[in-house]
């Protein structure tokens, strides 16, 4: 099976930010990334604008001709957004509002019935919901009773594990892959993979629909170009 790469595009925002102008020009690089390979465009419009902004969103919408995805945690305000917008993917995140970036996945038991009623919400909307997770069957099987399409495995454990011990690192996300699979739904991964550790989790992990990488990408272009970096990130997913 294909897994697709979906650009996060949070960091050019943020360089564009800090000069108040419009450079880099984030809907033109959303369209370049396509251009490049990039199979999906993933941002993260968090509730102090500091990288992706509500109305870069809008924009965003009509000219991603491969999957949108809008992560977030489902506040009102979010909510409200992804609705009007209906991408084709919303990753619901549990974020607190200020946080530097997400840093474990959803304690899903415990809020099964607030997550229901968002899951239900976007699929009436026909987006595709996916919960992010860390790597634990128990967390996994609640997202599948909460009605969710996917999940979003939390990679960061596994690519702060990978350089020292490869196999003991990416063994849990093979076994949350299959417990996935088993209960019906898709598998995304995201988080700190990088060209260093990217192919042994690909070549590992059974199911992957998509992976949704930032950070490490955007600090690669910088050496490599945008276009160099794509390929080499679409050929450690061959
Ligand atoms: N998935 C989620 C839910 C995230 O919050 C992020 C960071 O915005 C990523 C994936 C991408 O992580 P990274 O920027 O480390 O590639």
């Amino acid at each position: 099976m294909t897994t697709n790469l979906s650009v996060n595009i949070n960091k050019i925002a943020t360089l564009r930010n800090a000069r108040g102008e419009n450079a880099p020009d984030v809907q033109q690089v959303a369209i370049d990334c396509e251009r490049m390979g990039a199979q999906g465009i993933t941002v993260h419009p968090r509730p102090d604008e500091r990288h992706i902004r509500r109305d870069d969103v809008f924009k965003l919408r009509p000219l991603v001709k491969t999957e949108l995805n809008i992560e977030g945690y489902p506040s009102p305000e979010f909510m409200d957004l992804v609705l009007k917008v209906k991408p084709k993917q919303v990753t619901l995140v549990p974020d607190a509002p200020d946080a530097l970036t997400s840093s474990a996945g959803w304690n899903v038991t415990a809020n099964a019935e607030f997550l229901a009623q968002i899951v239900e919400k976007l699929h009436d909307a026909g987006i595709r919901s996916s919960i992010f997770v860390d790597p634990d069957a128990v967390q996994i099987k609640a997202a599948a009773a909460v009605g969710a399409d996917r999940v979003e495995l939390y990679t960061k454990p596994y690519a702060d594990t990978y350089p020292t011990d490869p196999a003991g690192a990416v063994a849990p996300y093979v076994a949350a892959s299959q417990a996935a699979h088993k209960a019906g739904l898709g598998v995304n991964a995201g988080h700190d993979l990088s060209l260093v550790n990217l192919k042994y989790f690909h070549d590992s992990v059974p199911y992957l629909n998509e992976v949704s990488i930032g950070h490490a990408l955007i600090c690669d272009a910088l050496y490599l170009g945008l276009e160099e970096t794509i390929r080499r990130y679409k050929e450690c997913l061959k």
